[in-house]
């Protein structure tokens, strides 16, 4: 199956051909343009400017996805419809609608979160190998912090995850507490590449390791950042960007390592914003070897928004709809 796919859930405008089945996905072509620059100069994503921003994009991107692709060959349009910005989403549905409509091509809703986990089936080698089913997926991004099993249907049961800040929030805000510019998971990830991971001391504490649930904990990890930052014992903003990424990076592989003494899955599938980051990637890889469990994670442009994933996961498991009928929903969940 040949898709076009187009995402447009936040800050970013996306569209994608891809063509696959359950065995793999292949990218024909990936545009994301982002208004990430735009957004940091107000040090956050202004949905208004999100949504405007859509609006300028959209129609240039998808072009570019479709480049000089015969239009039949294509079986239709794939969209994600949240959870999201609703003024973001809008532009990103209503195009997926005219273009069904026009073309008379089937539309397939996709939950945006699934898409993350979706991005575990682009093909990135060439003797790539689908996930094996079942497993358990590990979605870490701007908004959610989210562990699922998910079964030989692609059916996701929600088993733990945060209770509060996602793991993408809790950089984007400390990166705000230390001075350094939006997105914080990016410009926290420079600052520690720069420090380097050897002499990291442990200045924070890891709220909830110690807790044997698969329940999670953030927003008590950020305000440590900001008492350190308060405090009399001066520690430099690379000492500390470097331990909270420390923490974090820790605290996901023990609640990983519970869910899999549980579970017994065959795999665990990272996805999200965040699973681009480095230090995060080489502790969550350590699993591995240490459990003998397959450790998935997709390339890092496949991480952050793009509509790849969007495609992969419509192809994975198409929900078409009536395309009148379909409406954005922010506050989508998974359960
Ligand atoms: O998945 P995503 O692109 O959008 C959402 O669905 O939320 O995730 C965005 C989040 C932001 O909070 C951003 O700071 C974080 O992912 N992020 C990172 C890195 N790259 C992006 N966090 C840590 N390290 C990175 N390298
Ligand atoms: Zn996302």
């Amino acid at each position: 199956m040949r898709l076009l796919a187009i995402e447009s859930t936040c800050d970013e405008t996306a569209a994608a051909l891809v063509e696959g089945d359950r065995s793999g996905i292949k990218a024909l072509s990936n545009v994301v343009a982002s208004s990430a620059t735009l957004q940091a100069k107000y040090g956050g994503v202004v949905p208004e400017v999100a949504a405007r921003e859509q609006i300028r994009s959209i129609v240039p991107v998808v072009e570019e996805a479709i480049g000089d692709t015969d239009l039949s060959s294509i079986d239709g349009i794939a969209v994600s419809y949240g959870p999201g910005l609703v003024g973001s989403l809008l532009v990103g549905i209503e195009t997926a609608k005219a273009l069904s409509w026009t073309w008379n091509k089937p539309l397939f809703k996709v939950d945006h979160m699934f898409g993350h986990v979706a991005a575990n089936w682009i093909i990135n080698r060439p003797l790539f190998t689908p996930p094996p089913l079942p497993s358990i997926t590990l979605t870490i991004s701007g908004g959610h912090t989210d562990i699922h099993l998910i079964d030989k249907n692609f059916n996701l049961k929600w088993i733990g995850g945060t209770l509060d800040d996602a793991v993408g929030e809790a950089f984007d805000k400390v990166a705000r507490i230390l001075d350094l510019p939006y997105p914080g998971g990016p410009s926290i990830q420079s600052v520690v590449e720069k420090y380097g991971d050897a002499k990291i001391n442990k200045i924070l504490p890891r709220p909830m390791i110690g807790d044997d649930s698969l329940r999670m904990s953030f927003s008590g990890l950020k305000a440590a950042v900001l008492r350190q930052t308060n405090s009399e014992i001066k520690y430099n903003k690379a000492e500390i960007a470097a331990d909270f990424n420390k923490a974090v990076a820790e605290i996901l592989k023990k609640k990983i390592k519970t869910a899999i003494e549980e579970n017994k899955p065959k795999a665990v599938l990272i996805a999200g914003g965040v699973a681009a980051n480095k230090m995060i990637r080489g502790v969550l890889q350590t699993i591995e070897t240490e459990t003998g469990v397959d450790i998935r994670l997709p390339d890092l442009k496949y991480c952050g928004d793009n509509a790849v994933m969007i495609g992969a996961a419509a192809i994975l498991k198409p929900d078409k709809i009536t395309h009148l009928r379909l409406k954005p929903e922010s506050n989508l969940s998974l359960e």
